[in-house]
């Protein structure tokens, strides 16, 4: 079955060709024009999919050499993500159902993240548990089988990306920030200072991240010289406890659980620091660990055709009243999975 996948949930356009599960092609392009506005601005980003979509559902074609007659079925995000970038995706993704009388099936954003890792040579064998860490989620979600999920934890303020955009901001840099925070902590000094490190030494599976936000903020505010001539070694300090807030809970979540591995998925799993701390202490327990290469972490159309192509195996369909669902949660295929 050859799937084409669209993904226009935030600033990512992306297109993508599967042939059983096979990647044939995938395209993405970042919107790079958020950048000066330290943030996503909804209504470009709906403007920018509306213009670049068709030519990267091109280049997706000719790079597969897939004609277009040889599709079999259209996946797209559903959600969540912004109704009106989302709304460009799914309008799209109709109107080839409808031309072409073939499936459409809707897919939720984040569980294509917690199965981009099944697309590599060694898949994670449920059950698994999976951190999800995006610029808009950060998740702890148990999974028994596909399409049976339990959320485990998730964050009680900001997402960790979100964090990691946030202090990229605050010290200058463009939006979004984590890949470049990463890079030049690799020159700071992880002595200069120590930020917060939440629900360390705590019960429960939850998140948290606005604290070492206002810490940060704080700290450059009472710091005259800390952008000028420490910006390395803040930025190091900071990524040290954002990873400990992320390690802490998820390692305590699978000592509790009875977990073959962990996966770590969204475009914070593309930190090379947080990899390597969250499979070193994985593999210490035994367990088996599982991140897709850096490039697939962060939004793409690949892990929407594959969760697509899945979900149409099981005989499951959407009808052209398909609709964007910003809010959608994941859970909501948990209940659908008992109904
Ligand atoms: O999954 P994604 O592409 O979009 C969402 O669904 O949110 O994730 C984007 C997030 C941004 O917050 C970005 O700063 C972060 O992933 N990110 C990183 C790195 N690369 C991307 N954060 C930390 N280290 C990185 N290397
Ligand atoms: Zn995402």
């Amino acid at each position: 079955m050859i799937v084409l996948g669209i993904e226009t949930s935030c600033d990512e356009t992306a297109a993508a060709i599967l042939q059983d599960g096979a990647v044939l092609s995938s395209i993405v392009s970042t919107h790079w024009l958020h950048s000066k506005y330290g943030g996503v601005v909804p209504e470009l980003a709906s403007r920018a999919h509306l213009n670049l979509l068709p030519m990267i559902i091109t280049q997706a074609l000719d790079e597969s050499e897939i004609d277009f007659d040889k599709i079999d079925a259209v996946a797209v995000t559903k959600g969540p993500g912004l109704i009106g970038a989302l709304l460009v995706g799914i309008s799209i993704a109709k109107a080839i159902a409808y031309a072409k009388n073939i499936p459409l099936i809707g897919v939720n954003h984040l569980e294509g993240h917690l199965w981009s890792a099944a697309l590599e040579g060694n898949p994670p064998r449920p059950p698994f548990l999976a951190l999800l860490v995006s610029g808009g989620h950060t998740l702890l979600v148990g999974v028994q089988a596909f399409g049976q999920y339990e959320l485990i934890g998730q964050t009680r303020d900001d997402a960790a990306g979100e964090a990691f955009d946030k202090v990229a901001v605050l010290c200058g840099l463009g939006y979004p920030g984590g890949a470049e925070v990463e890079k030049l902590a690799a020159f700071g000094n992880m002595k200069y200072h120590q930020f917060p490190v939440s629900m360390r030494g705590q019960a429960g599976f939850d998140f948290s991240f606005s604290g070492l936000k206002t810490a940060v903020s704080n700290f450059i505010r009472r710091t005259p010289d800390a952008l000028d001539n420490h910006r390395n070694d803040l930025l190091v300090c900071f990524q040290h406890a954002a990873i400990e807030s992320l390690v802490h809970p998820t390692c305590r979540a699978f000592d509790e659980g009875d977990y073959n591995g962990l996966v770590l998925s969204g475009g914070v799993a593309a930190n090379n620091q947080l990899r390597q701390r969250l499979s070193g202490e994985i593999e210490k327990r035994d367990g088996t660990f599982h991140s897709p290469e850096p490039n697939m972490c962060t939004d793409n159309a690949t892990m929407i055709a594959w969760v697509g192509w899945q979900r149409l195996l099981n005989g499951e369909r959407d009808d052209l009243s398909l609709c964007g669902r910003p809010d959608l949660p994941l859970t909501e295929i948990l209940e659908k999975g008992r109904r």
